[in-house]
């Protein structure tokens, strides 16, 4: 394809255009590259330039047009198919978030195969020519399941995540000393395509603002991946937040979706970072979806007119998302705003790239936006993937959850005075069975009842197996229940994701607090952490074994 770069503009500056320059200054310009050239050590490097306010990838200025694509939510099958269509889209960088949580389910048990083979990915960018912006948190929002940080951190009730307090510390680094050295070697330095590494994750919008906490991150990324890669953070625009998310010794980066001037928008950078490449590391396309709200919905449009902003300024740009992809299994997150807000399956983010893969009108207003600053690449984009009609899937009911607890909690249940929570028993996701037994004959009704924010996040409640209805986190907290002494009262407590951005990302699960009847707290509960994928799975015996689907393609 022909390409016209006659409006390209990349990192303007007096050293940005030698024409009109004095030869004078040319030579100067010169001859600092040849001694700086000479002062490096290594060919490759990927550096920040505070006098052009540029990056110079080897010495020269550069600066990247990326797009972001997580993994975890991509089916390793069609990793390559997104990221081709993400090179042909004209992107030179993808910028990829690693999640903690995925990768370290248990403490110290630790899982890179099949869809969590980062390496792999990483190879498959290499493969395409594309960059990375590697973004491994330890948190990473993200829409991610407690932004990405392990459910098993709150075995410890009290411990203050994001912050120096040393039991966070200690996870922290345990999991770093695992993940970094596998990263060194794809930095660009070593030959890899790496070529920045963001630490922590919009940490200035997190109440603890603990400087000591990003120091310490910072003298760990050090440590493991040497000094010459180049580590940044991402906030916000506001003053508040770059207040606490920035830190000497982290190149600052904001972020900013479309629909607002962005000149006054990079001020807010200037004024944390004076000189150096302007940066958006966020630049949203779309946005993510709740249960209950309506599909999220950017113009395409206004997304291109503010990329062509941004691009116009000679500034970096990273587009949020590119291809958002699915939060398969527990994986969606949570907000908290005024209310628990939890995050759906898809996540589609209506993305240039949609969550089917398929090349959208926003995709192609990108790539018009692009090719005015850079060419594209040679060749066609990739068609969308194709789709198959499944017909109509019936569902049939194999067992009653109540009668099959034997199969989905082999080890039998805990016994508590109370209610205990998931964490407390080790069970990170999915759903907790408590039970326990009416402790009196109620003729008329009675109200079975919880105390504000203890049912996280939902509770079908049973009495004497027939269904009564459903408590939920801020929303009923009551229900009428009538029945006989020593009748069994079944509640099943469902984690819809954790909370993954805000100060509350302490995101305990399940009974939280006493359940009562009229005021007086019910005890003697059995509680049955379910099982309920293993049990899913070929292996299991008895009722829950899979049955072939008939008329399945061989
Ligand atoms: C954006 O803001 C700058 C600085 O305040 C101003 O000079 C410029 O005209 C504005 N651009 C638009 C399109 O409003
Ligand atoms: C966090 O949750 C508590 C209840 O557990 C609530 O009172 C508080 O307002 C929440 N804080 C924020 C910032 O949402
Ligand atoms: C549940 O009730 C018991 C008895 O009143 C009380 O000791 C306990 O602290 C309560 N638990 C919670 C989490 O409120």
């Amino acid at each position: 394809m022909v390409v016209s770069t006659s409006s390209f503009v990349l990192c303007p500056g007096p050293a940005e255009h030698p024409a009109r320059m004095g030869l004078l200054a040319l030579a100067l310009l010169l001859a600092v590259r040849l001694l700086s050239t000479q002062a490096s050590p290594s060919p490759r490097s990927f550096q920040v330039d505070y006098e052009r306010n540029c990056f110079l990838k080897d010495g020269v200025p550069f600066r990247y047009i990326s797009g972001s694509i997580h993994y975890a939510r991509v089916p390793r099958p069609a990793w390559r198919d997104r990221l081709l269509k993400m090179h042909m889209s004209g992107l030179s960088t993808v910028q990829v978030y690693v999640p903690w949580n995925y990768h370290e389910m248990l403490p110290g048990v630790y899982d890179f195969t099949g869809n969590r083979d980062l390496e792999a990915f990483l190879d498959l960018t290499a493969e395409l020519g594309l960059l990375v912006i590697l973004r491994p948190g330890p948190y990473i929002c993200a829409e991610w399941e407690m932004g990405g940080l392990p459910a098993w951190l709150l075995w410890k009730p009290d411990i203050i995540l994001r912050s120096s307090d040393p039991a966070y510390l200690a996870a922290v680094d345990s999991w770093l000393h695992v993940l970094l050295p596998k990263i060194k070697p794809h930095l660009y330095q070593h030959g890899g395509n790496i070529i920045s590494v963001q630490v922590e994750n919009e940490y200035g919008s997190y109440y603890a603002c603990d400087y000591g906490y990003l120091r310490h991150l910072l003298g760990s990324f050090r440590a493991l991946l040497g000094s010459e890669v180049l580590l940044f953070t991402t906030d916000s625009t506001r003053a508040e937040e770059l207040r606490c998310g920035t830190l000497q010794g982290l190149y600052a980066t904001i972020d900013f979706g479309p629909g607002s001037n962005v000149t006054e928008l990079f001020d807010a950078q200037r004024r944390v970072e004076p000189k150096g490449p302007l940066v958006n590391s966020e630049y949203y396309t779309g946005w993510l979806d709740y249960w209950g709200e309506a599909h999220a919905s950017t113009s395409a449009a206004w997304v291109a007119q503010g990329l062509e902003d941004i691009l116009q300024l000679g500034a970096s740009v990273n587009m949020y998302m590119f291809h958002g992809g699915t939060n398969f299994a527990y994986w969606s997150g949570a907000d908290y705003k005024d209310q628990y807000k939890p995050v759906t399956t898809s996540y589609d983010y209506d993305a240039p790239l949609s969550e089917a893969g398929d090349p959208t009108e926003k995709l192609f207003a990108i790539r018009m936006v692009i090719s005015k600053f850079q060419p594209l690449p040679v060749g066609p984009m990739p068609p969308a993937t194709p789709k198959y009609a499944y017909g109509w899937v019936a569902l049939r009911k194999y067992a009653d959850l109540l009668d099959v607890l034997d199969v989905l909690c082999p080890s039998g249940p805990i016994q508590s005075q109370f209610p205990l929570t998931f964490e407390a028993i080790k069970q990170a996701h999915g759903f907790v069975l408590y039970r326990t037994q009416l402790p009196r004959d109620i003729p008329d009704p009675a109200t079975l009842s919880a105390p504000p924010h203890s049912i996280c996040d939902r509770g079908y409640v049973m009495l004497h197996k027939e269904y009564q209805g459903m408590l939920e986190r801020d929303g009923q907290m009551t229900l009428r229940v009538t029945g006989k002494a020593g009748d069994t009262l079944d509640m099943l407590l469902e984690n819809m994701g954790r909370i993954s951005f805000g100060a509350n990302v302490s995101d305990f699960k399940g009974l939280l607090g006493n359940v009562s009847l009229d005021s007086i707290p019910l005890n003697n509960w059995l509680i049955y952490p379910l099982a309920i994928d293993t049990a899913g799975q070929p292996s299991t015996p008895g009722p829950l074994r899979p049955l072939a689907l008939p008329g399945t393609p061989s």
